[in-house]
């Protein structure tokens, strides 16, 4: 797993506390308590290493985890590659202030982080695409830049019915978007495997 042996850098609140922007970051997205923070977790393989809980508005930084160097061709320098927890989105007990302040934050993150190589936004399989993930494919979208869905919380449905979820959700992606999607599971390991190796994908595009 070569995203084993990931190490917590920092958290910030403001983007201009981020580590230095070179090398390439994967920003996990998503509404609160969709389970960022667990498939964070889940894919670098390290039980405790973002914070998570059952009550929502838990990560309330953004938090970043490095890699160690990924290699990159042949005889390239290896890649200084980082994973960002961002804060949940849309907990309506997280005072007004404070969610705009993360508006505007993970707003300017998107716009203006060169290192960003892709988003992997994640969203729970029985309810998909609310308003968040639908904006934060949108601007994607708009600006080129890759997101990978993870349907998490697979293990509390059927197989059908996430197959079901998936190609519904698939369906909605737009002409032309760099956009794919997978059912997770951080509970069962469900597709685990195939994320890793997305997310490796977009560090090293
Ligand atoms: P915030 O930081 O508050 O925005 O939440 P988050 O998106 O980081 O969610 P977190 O990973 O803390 O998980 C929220 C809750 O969902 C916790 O109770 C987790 O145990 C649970 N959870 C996360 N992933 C899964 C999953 O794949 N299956 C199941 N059944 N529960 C999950
Ligand atoms: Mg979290």
């Amino acid at each position: 797993n070569p995203l084993h042996g990931a190490q917590f850098v920092l958290a910030a609140h403001r983007i201009s506390q981020l580590p230095a922007d070179h090398g390439a970051e994967v920003a996990f997205a998503g509404r609160s308590n969709a389970g960022k923070s667990s498939a964070l977790n889940a894919l670098t393989g390290h039980k405790g290493l973002a914070r998570t809980s059952k009550t929502p508005g838990r990560t309330q930084q953004m938090v970043a985890f490095a890699l160690p160097p990924l290699p990159q061709g042949e005889g390239g320098t290896p890649l200084q590659a980082r994973l960002i927890d961002l804060p949940g989105y849309g907990y309506a007990k997280v005072p007004e202030e404070l969610r705009e302040h993360w508006r505007h934050e993970i707003d300017a993150y998107l716009h203006r982080r060169r290192s960003l190589r892709g988003v992997v936004l994640i969203a729970d399989i029985r309810h998909p695409l609310k308003e968040f993930d639908r904006t934060m494919l949108e601007f994607c979208f708009q600006t080129g830049l890759p997101c990978h869905l993870l349907l998490t919380k697979a293990d509390k449905l059927s197989r059908n019915q996430a197959a079901q979820a998936l190609a519904a959700v698939r369906k909605g992606f737009a002409d032309g978007a760099q956009a794919s999607a997978q059912v997770f599971s951080s509970t069962d390991g469900t597709g685990v495997e195939q994320a890793r190796e997305a997310v490796l994908a977009l560090l090293q595009r």
